[in-house]
């Protein structure tokens, strides 16, 4: 069986590292998780997890209720139940719903054992309701917690690969039970369950093969759980026995006696003395999972939470979200408090996913670190990775280390992935400009962070190059781009569905840019010139004569492409609220139109390596602005999916950053707030937490290059602790005096900028080497928006086209 060794690469770069000069950070937020509110995103299609986990955690403990939709298993809304607490979940996917295995439930009362409803409809129940009728649920980084109906009050918090519940049972409680149930998944989905009873040391085992969210295939998963009481010797099980559906037999000690059907429900119930002297019943409940075996889940137990200590576990997870939210400090001086929380709930949702779970691979033996829950990376690489890149860096070298590892073992690079199982791809190969956002950043300290260069670059090589059997799973359409220089719209290739031609090519050039720039830092100027070039075949699914229905001011659109040169039509405002058929563009095998999850007027915007020459595309600088303007004033800007996050700072590029910054501000105002229905759509796995950061921060990222576009950020002050330079950054700013309410005018427009007290050459954007070497930032704030990203030959942002990135 595989079993990864863990390499710590923090103390690895403690010893490799000589610790450099870097500028002392302030802080202004010494616990920034007080700051969290998990609960956002937790109702209107957020899906959201709100439950316990370490940063990335394998493990992530929670609720979960009878909604319709439950994708993180929890629902802010108190008219839904309560189901069971089980050990894995994403956060803010869509696709079925996922993992949620081992669910555990405490039993509070029943006639006899054998009397007791043990199945999801018999057991489910509500909670308890606040004044202002929200659920009496609390959670923070590390823990939640939830008042029940019958009085049970429940606690939970995590390792990485182990949970520790705790059930109080209210004082008077003769008969405290709970039910370990093995083959409720969040899909119902589980095949050939295995259950084994020890009533000796009150163990439960068990495991089975469960349905993945949103790929063909299944996964395993295993579970060992043991139970503890909580101030007093909880002894062994007065009573115990396996069930099927609401059939608890007593003394029976596995599941493999019962016949299984499809929609068989099936686990453990154990019932268990009360606490001496009539009061409150703790049981500590330690459920350690696995991916290889019950026996290793059993070692991960025992191992993560050898005593049972819960505040110890609980506070170690909420001293490492510390460590981990503290390193970008805001100051709260002169802002609400709202904003503050939104900031850090925004920065803490980017540190759910992907999921570490080396050690837990069962697919191939290997000693490198191994990530999960890369679902997807096409959500996740335009702003989560550089978001890591700026504070977390070492974590940041372990999923590039997991991802070059699943290439070298399955021949191409992850792209969309939940627990072990490939997913379906969404565009193009979007693990490329992950891992050239890794190695522009971090090139020289690549080695130190266990990163094989080499292999990184053979892996970026082999999405590029070599088309894979199926191109729904990994891999691109490689064959098609390399003949044609985009996806044709009409050839019927076999290996994957011919559908999101267009949004496959333009993904396809961003990612080939991505080569481009690790090739140039890699000394391979052959290739790097290739693949820059390649970079530009956005330009060949544009079509100069396609104008929007009753929209005569400009004119020009990405569209679908025959074989032969001449375009197809897919009209613009298609996959749009204005789409007149209303027309979805999701995965479906019937979507010929082309487009991925954005309209054609979304992704005529989306070329972020060569922006100059969508302004060429589109007939000037003015031309470019009044169709920016016109997608802002008519609705097209789609907030809810990713390939419109950059849009609002698109006016950067026309020398007009005063409207990007008032355009993201408002888009802030508009779409994001801490409730619970606080979020445009899915969080995506962090997508959207990590975009609010951004924008809050005053910064917008290029994935795979060394330049940042610079706005206002919300706070006077903001920093960065950076632990692989060891040196803190700080953006202050001159003249700060709070943000308007609705995103609109306000003394927030940057009007000069000095680094290290030196005039700066541009307005719009900032170099790495700034965050490198650890420096300060100082903005000159006006309140006209009429500013300029500055004169001089470097202050636009940089663009392929124009010579960029040289
Ligand atoms: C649950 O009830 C207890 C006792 O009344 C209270 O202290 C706690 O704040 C309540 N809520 C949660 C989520 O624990
Ligand atoms: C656009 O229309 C012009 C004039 O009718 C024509 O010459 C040109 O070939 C067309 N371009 C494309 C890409 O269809
Ligand atoms: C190109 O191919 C499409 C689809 O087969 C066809 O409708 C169109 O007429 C062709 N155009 C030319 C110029 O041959
Ligand atoms: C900014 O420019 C616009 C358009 O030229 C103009 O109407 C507006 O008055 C200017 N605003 C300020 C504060 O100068």
């Amino acid at each position: 069986m595989a079993r990864g060794i863990r390499v710590t690469v923090g103390s690895l770069l403690t010893a490799l590292l000589v610790a450099k000069c870097g500028v002392a950070q302030k802080k202004f937020v010494t616990d920034p998780a007080s700051y969290v509110v998990p609960f956002i995103g937790t109702t209107a299609g957020g899906h959201v997890f709100p439950g316990a986990t370490i940063p990335h955690g394998m493990v992530k403990v929670g609720m979960d209720t009878d909604s319709s939709q439950p994708q993180a298993g929890y629902d802010a809304d108190p008219y839904y139940n309560v189901i069971g607490f089980s050990q894995l979940h994403d956060s803010g996917t869509g696709g079925g719903l996922p993992m949620m295995n081992f669910k555990i439930f405490p039993v509070l009362e029943c006639s006899s054992f054998q009397q007791c409803g043990v199945t999801i409809e018999s057991r489910k129940i509500g909670r308890k309701l606040l004044a202002d009728g929200s659920p009496d649920d609390f959670a923070s980084p590390g823990y939640f917690a939830s008042n029940l109906t019958n009085g049970i009050h429940v606690d939970l918090t995590s390792t990485r690969r182990t949970a520790l519940h705790r059930y109080t049972f209210p004082a008077g409680t003769a008969q405290p039970r709970i039910i370990v149930d093995i083959t409720n998944d969040g899909a119902r989905s589980a095949i050939e369950p295995f259950m084994k009873i020890d009533p000796e040391s009150t163990t439960v085992t068990g495991g089975a093969m469960y349905g993945a969210s949103f790929g063909p295939g299944h996964y395993k998963a295993y579970t060992c759980v043991t139970f503890k009481g909580d101030g007093f010797n909880l002894g062994k099980p007065t009573e115990y026995g396996a069930w099927l559906n609401n059939n608890p037999i007593i003394k029976s000690t596995e599941l493999s006696q019962f016949f299984f059907g499809g929609n068989d429900q099936g686990g453990a119930l154990l019932t268990f003395n009360p606490a001496p002297g009539g009061g409150p019943t703790s049981i500590l409940v330690r459920v350690g999972v696995s991916l290889i075996s019950t026996d290793q889940a059993c070692q991960n137990a025992a191992e993560e939470i050898p005593t049972f200590d819960f505040e110890k576990v609980h506070t170690a997870s909420r001293a490492q979200w510390n460590d981990l939210l503290g390193r970008i400090q805001v100051d709260p001086t002169g802002v609400p408090e709202e904003t503050v929380k939104l900031f850090y709930s925004s920065l803490y949702r980017t540190h759910i996913s992907p999921a570490d779970y080396t050690g837990e691979n069962p697919k191939w033996e290997s000693d490198e670190p191994y990530f999960d829950s890369l679902y997807c990376n096409w959500d996740t690489y335009r702003t989560l990775y550089p978001l890591m890149s700026l504070h977390d860096g070492a974590t940041f070298a372990n999923i590039v280390r997991g991802m070059i590892d699943i290439q070298r073992h399955e021949g191409w690079l992850p792209e969309c992935r939940g627990i072990t199982v490939q997913h379906y791809i969404q565009g193009g190969s979007n693990g490329d400009p992950i891992l050239g956002e890794f190695l522009v950043k971090f090139a020289e300290q690549a080695e130190e962070l266990g990163v094989d260069v080499d292999d990184l670059y053979t892996a970026l090589v082999a999405d590029a190059e070599h088309e894979p059997a199926n191109w729904n799973l990994q891999g691109r359409q490689a064959n098609a781009w390399k003949q044609y220089n985009y996806v044709p719209i009409d050839h019927v290739f076999s290996g994957g569905a011919n559908t999101r031609q267009v949004s496959r090519t333009v993904e396809y050039a961003f990612s080939d840019f991505a080569i481009s720039q690790v090739a140039k830092v890699l000394g391979k100027d052959y290739d790097a010139k290739k693949y820059a070039k390649r970079a530009g075949n956005f330009v060949n699914v544009w079509n100069a004569n396609m104008s929007i229905p009753g929209v005569t001011a400009f004119s020009g659109m990405m569209q679908p492409r025959y074989m032969n040169g001449s375009f197809s039509f897919t009209d613009p405002r298609h996959c749009s609220v204005h789409d007149p058929i209303g027309a979805s563009c999701y995965l479906d095998a019937t979507n010929y139109d082309g487009f991925y999850e954005g309209s054609p007027i979304t992704y005529s915007q989306y070329a972020p390596q060569d922006t100059a020459k969508l302004i060429q595309l589109q007939g000037g600088a003015e031309k470019f602005v009044e169709r920016l303007d016109w997608i802002f004033d008519q609705n097209y800007f789609d907030a809810t999916n990713e390939p419109s996050q950059q849009i609002p700072y698109m006016y950067h590029y026309a020398n007009k950053p005063g409207t990007s910054t008032q355009r993201s501000r408002q888009i802030i105002a508009q779409s994001f707030t801490i409730a619970t229905n606080g979020l445009p759509g899915n969080d995506d796995s962090g997508a959207m937490g990590s975009y609010a950061a951004f924008y809050l921060l005053g910064l917008y990222p290029l994935p795979a290059t060394r330049q940042i576009l610079l706005s206002s950020p919300y706070f006077s002050t903001v920093s960065f602790y950076n632990p692989v330079f060891k040196t803190t950054t700080t953006i202050k700013t001159k003249g700060f005096s709070g943000n308007p309410s609705d995103g609109k005018g306000g003394n927030v427009f940057v009007k000069s900028v000095t680094v290290d007290g030196k005039p700066y050459k541009s307005n719009c954007y900032l170099e790495w080497d700034i965050f490198e070497k650890g420096s300060t930032v100082e903005l000159t704030l006006t309140d006209n928006i009429n500013t300029t990203c500055g004169t001089g030959p470097g202050a636009l942002p940089p663009s392929l086209s124009t010579g960029g990135y040289n």
